[in-house]
């Protein structure tokens, strides 16, 4: 047990006054006896439950093992809900709403009687908005995630969420696949509790939760119906209550080293483009600097090790049993900064001493990488002047150089109704550009980058074109799709000038991605360029088109960049 430091709770629940009275009487309805506020760490278990995010709906019943947990080690806990960013019922996005939850987990922790906090998080924006939101207070916390669905399984073979039915669509609408069968995969893909088991948004935020420090390791594989997801919560229950003790708050978890690991993991999993977005609002949150170009600098060399799902054929389930994110970590321990602090109390290089890989197929070794740049790629040109990211092992090789002509759509909309158009002049070297997909435009940038090829060239087998957008897309999806184009189409990003039939130039190696029109005649178009009227005139997301900045420093609100503590408010009454 670490030092004696006075709890923030016990400003609430320390006083033998009127205000005392107050603060425990109403709480002791629950029958808590009178020693649940003798000074013992008041822990916060942060539940973005909700039946409405499937990949959370099993949350009500990990929290009593995070409770157990907290009892055991002589903490008190109180469960308390926040905002639920669910990725496949949320409109427009689930991406608008995580500035949005963030406020509501950072103003539900500083404003509550609370020393400590677990945070629970599972569907894509629910671990970033979880940790933006805690990382703006700054109390003792950790993170554990719900845990990857089992394994999807339907005819007798695997089914990884998301991906396959980005293959399965593209099937039916080529023609290879019946409507029967597409329908009849659908109750075999999600077949047990937890998110998404491919290297999705989810799977690579509970990968980055581990690599950063905030989570225990194994928080990123167990399965969530498996005994030890159970047993981590327990554990992480546990440990809060020592954090608490030894005042280990998170900014010391979240340094910038526990960023370049974090980094240098997400190409080492192959991870999600979103982890880009996500990784530079949270150390925007704690103050550390973090820019786009980090991602390339510390991951390009990374060689991607994981044969998962979109990058590769496995799932998170083979991950697990693999060894799991320890074992991933320890093939490029000698990339990491081995002395960074975990929750557990431990350095990364102390926990992973004991990391082992039983399957050297799913966990490749450094001289069998997947790909040999697992990286994200950052891409700059007169196209992108902010950058825009492009992940390479889930592209295709032979179109990382490409030279094509511009098919634009102006909004997503605008896509739907002409892309399957038998007249849309359109073929396989094309370059399929999409507008008024990014954080102002759409509003809440969307996962729409990876446009569905059109059916005529699907049916000529063609699987794979260069698409460009100021969207992003789904950590399950893959293509040569460049992503997050900054700064928008909407607010009059160069995006927002291309015309039909313009080249384009990508050149992944050199890093660039080039409008080949000349300066005078795009200086033409941007004078009688003409905003977007904004999708809403009022409410939060008024509120979000105000301040949401661009995709290159996080797309976070800029009023919440920053920590602001979590110093005890004044009194209520
Ligand atoms: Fe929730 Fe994929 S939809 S994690
Ligand atoms: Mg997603």
């Amino acid at each position: 047990m670490g030092k004696r430091i006075p709890l923030r709770s016990q400003s609430w629940f320390g006083g033998t006054d009127r205000d005392g009275f107050l603060h425990r009487s109403w709480m002791k309805n629950s029958g808590l006896p009178d020693d649940a506020f003798d000074g013992r760490p008041i822990i916060g278990i942060c539940n973005t439950f909700s039946e409405l995010t499937p990949c959370n709906a099993h949350f009500r019943e990990l929290a009593e093992d995070i409770k157990r947990g907290v009892i055991e080690a002589g903490g008190q806990p109180f469960e308390f809900p926040v905002f639920s960013c669910g990725e496949t019922n949320l409109r427009p996005t689930a991406m608008l709403f995580r500035n949005l939850a963030s406020m509501d987990v950072e103003e539900a922790i500083r404003a509550n009687p609370i020393d400590g906090v677990v945070l629970m998080a599972g569907c894509d924006k629910t671990t970033p908005s979880l940790l933006m939101g805690a990382a703006s207070c700054d109390l003792p916390t950790a993170l554990i995630s719900g845990g990857p669905m089992l394994n999807g399984r339907f005819r007798g073979r695997t089914l990884g969420s998301g991906t396959d039915v980005w293959k399965f669509s593209e099937d039916v609408r080529g023609g290879q696949m019946s409507e029967e069968e597409f329908f009849a995969a659908e109750s075999g893909m999600h077949r047990s509790p937890g998110h998404c088991m491919t290297m999705g948004t989810a799977s690579t935020m509970a990968s980055m939760a581990e690599s950063l420090g905030v989570a225990l390791p194994g928080n990123a594989t167990w399965p969530a119906v498996d005994a030890h997801r159970r047993r981590l919560a327990r554990m992480t229950g546990r440990r809060i209550v020592e954090m608490v003790r030894e005042d280990m708050k998170l900014s010391q978890i979240l340094t910038r080293q526990a960023f370049e690991n974090a980094i240098r993991v997400n190409g080492a999993i192959g991870g999600s483009t979103n982890a880009v977005i996500h990784l530079l609002a949270i150390a925007g949150r704690v103050g550390v600097e973090l820019s786009l170009d980090d991602w390339d600098t510390y991951g390009r060399d990374v060689p991607c090790l994981l044969d998962l799902m979109p990058s590769g054929r496995f799932l998170m389930e083979d991950f697990c049993y693999a060894g799991g994110l320890p074992a991933l970590m320890k093939q490029i321990e000698d990339l990491l900064h081995g002395d960074a602090l975990t929750v557990n109390g431990k350095t990364v290089s102390e926990n992973l001493a004991k990391a082992e890989c039983f399957n050297h197929e799913v966990i490749r070794r450094r001289d069998n990488p997947l790909t040999p740049q697992g990286g994200i790629a950052v891409l700059r040109g007169n196209l992108a002047p902010q950058g825009a990211v492009l992940k390479p092992s889930a592209a295709t090789e032979a179109l990382m150089q490409h030279r094509g002509r511009a098919v634009v759509f102006e909004t997503i909309e605008d896509y739907k109704a002409r892309v399957d158009d038998p007249d849309l002049e359109i073929d396989a070297d094309s370059i399929m550009v999409l507008k008024g997909a990014g954080p102002k435009g759409y509003p809440g940038m969307a996962e729409v980058g990876n446009m569905p090829l059109p059916s005529k060239l699907l049916e000529q087998g063609v699987r794979d074109m260069v698409r460009i957008s100021d969207a992003r897309m789904s950590g399950t999806a893959f293509g040569t799709v460049v992503l997050h184009v900054a700064p928008e189409a909407s607010v009059g990003g160069p995006l927002a000038l291309v015309q039909n039939g313009d080249e384009i130039e990508l050149d992944v190696t050199g890093r660039s991605l080039h409008l080949l029109v000349d300066d005078a005649e795009l200086e033409r178009r941007r004078q009688i360029w003409q905003a977007p009227p904004p999708a809403m005139n009022g409410g939060y997301q008024k509120l979000y088109i105000d301040h949401v900045q661009q995709a290159d420093t996080g797309a976070d609100l800029d009023f919440l960049i920053g920590c602001r503590g979590a110093a005890v408010p004044r009194e209520s009454h």
